[in-house]
């Protein structure tokens, strides 16, 4: 459903907090240049911003977005010893995809060789995504999907440009894979389709794939084949192009809040209804979860464009985005600070050129989501999730994406910190089993929803 698109990841990170003032970006306007990056929500800044998600044709120039790590083989796994090694809050990571395997922000934790995707009351759930980008290839998750009205799993390709190749689990019906695909994000109704009478999806762990092809998109459910999409079925007569899924895509993995009574009323009945965070689960656990076991990425590895994994990094050299403007390409992929974009990696450094080592700027947005003020590299105690400093609020002006999720407004604390996601500020301290969980609370600016609004799809709900 085309409400469910911005599903993960947007709800997440998508629902930020900006500055009152921050940028916003969209097709028809591009991010200035002291903001020159247009992340994955429609908002501008530098750093965080310029990573994954960086919509090259929304940012002040093609080459703001940092260079996206090509894709790489891997099977991953959870180890819950190492996991804060693999595993960064979007504040604390700077692009080197050969130290981390996955950045995001919520809750994730690893539990018993899974990862549990949490969503504790009031919240906007978790979310998490690969550091590296497939061109084409295949990905399975085995995973447990959480349950209830309202709550929503996914996993899904999605790429800087929003092409997207989805799996969407929806709580109240636990025998059916909603499976659908975006081109560009260009709504279209037609394009979802559902995999149906699975045994019990919270229960039970499927292994859900997708391959995918320069041809041909294949949904495959416990190894047997539920959906095919080929390219040839997707012509656009009047826009003369393929609406398929054609660029250099990360994993995501995601629980969100589909039925927030902020929510669009389209979004909420899509999402089974309105989300009760006083459910069972919620007293049982202390947050909705949903379970990711084992994750297998297997990369195209095509000899010539389309679908090569040859070098460093993948970039446009065109805003139509198509798959024959991606170049894979020697281009370094990690920034020296937060302060750095695509057109100026070292940015911050002590070392840069023409740079102060003491930021300038400290009106531009670092992290989606996240602090304000610039954060530190890795190592350090910065970020979005860990960054307790109260940043002054405008927690009032919390409103919702309309679609994906969204802030849940709980901010009403406060003790919380207006920055996107915060520490132990929530409601459900009194919640023995939420000891220790943090709790995942975030406000939308208005002009957040202004510029997510700048995508259509919103248009259609
Ligand atoms: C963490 O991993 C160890 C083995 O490495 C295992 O014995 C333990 O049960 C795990 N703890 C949790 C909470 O999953
Ligand atoms: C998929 O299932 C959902 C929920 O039952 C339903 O609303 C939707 O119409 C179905 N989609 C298709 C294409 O059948
Ligand atoms: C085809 O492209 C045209 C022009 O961009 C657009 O208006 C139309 O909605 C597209 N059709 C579909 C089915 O996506
Ligand atoms: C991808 O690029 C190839 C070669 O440039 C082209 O033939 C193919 O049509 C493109 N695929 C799509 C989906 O546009």
């Amino acid at each position: 459903m085309i409400r469910s698109i911005l599903p993960l990841g947007v709800a997440l990170l998508g629902a930020s907090r900006v500055l009152a003032d921050a940028p916003t970006c969209s097709l028809a306007q591009k991010c200035p240049k002291e903001a020159p990056c247009c992340s994955q929500y429609g908002q501008c800044g530098v750093g965080a911003f310029c990573l994954g998600g960086c919509d090259p044709r929304m940012s002040n120039t093609l080459d703001a977005c940092v260079p996206a790590p090509v894709c790489k083989d891997k099977t991953y796994t959870w180890d819950n010893n190492t996991f804060h090694d693999y595993y960064k809050d979007i504040g604390s990571y700077l692009g080197d995809s050969s130290k981390v395997d996955w950045v995001g922000q919520g809750e994730p934790i690893p539990f018993e060789g899974n990862v549990l995707l949490t969503m504790p009351e009031h919240s906007v759930g978790t979310v998490l995504a690969t550091t590296t980008y497939m061109w084409y290839g295949s990905v399975k998750a085995k995973l447990k999907t959480s349950r209830d009205a309202g709550v929503v799993t996914a996993f899904i390709l999605l790429s800087d440009v929003k092409d997207e190749i989805d799996y969407e689990f929806v709580g109240t019906e636990l025998d059916t894979a909603q499976t659908n695909y975006y081109f560009q994000g260009i709504p279209n109704y037609d394009n979802s389709d559902n995999i149906t009478k699975l045994s019990n999806t919270y229960d039970n762990f499927h292994e859900y794939e997708i391959q995918w092809t320069p041809d041909t998109i294949t949904w495959l459910v416990d190894g047997k084949v539920g959906r095919v999409k080929k390219k040839s079925e997707t012509y656009n007569a009047t826009a003369r192009q393929w609406n398929y899924p054609q660029t250099p895509s990360r994993v995501q993995i995601s629980i969100w809040p589909g039925g927030l009574d902020t929510n669009a009323k389209g979004t909420i009945d899509w999402a089974g209804g309105p989300i009760d965070w006083n459910s069972q689960e919620i007293k049982n656990y202390g947050y909705y979860f949903a379970t990711f076991g084992e994750i297998d990425v297997k990369c195209y590895n095509a000899n010539s464009p389309p679908g090569t994994n040859k070098k460093t990094s993948y970039y446009f050299n065109d805003a139509s985005a198509t798959n024959n403007t991606v170049v894979d390409s020697d281009k370094p992929t990690v920034l020296k600070s937060f302060l750095g974009s695509g057109t100026d990696m070292n940015a911050g450094s002590s070392t840069a050129s023409g740079s102060a080592s003491q930021p300038s700027n400290s009106n531009v947005n670092t992290v989606p989501g996240g602090s304000s003020t610039p954060a530190q590299a890795p190592g350090g105690n910065s970020g979005s999730s860990s960054d307790s400093s109260s940043n002054g609020g405008d927690s009032s002006s919390s409103g919702n994406s309309g679609n994906s999720g969204g802030t849940s407004n709980s901010g009403s604390n406060s003790n919380c910190p207006s920055t996107g996601f915060s520490q132990s500020c929530g409601s459900s301290s009194t919640n023995p089993k939420n000891d220790g969980v943090r709790v995942v609370e975030r406000s939308l600016g208005g002009s957040a929803l202004a510029g997510i609004i700048g995508f259509a799809w919103l248009l259609l709900l």
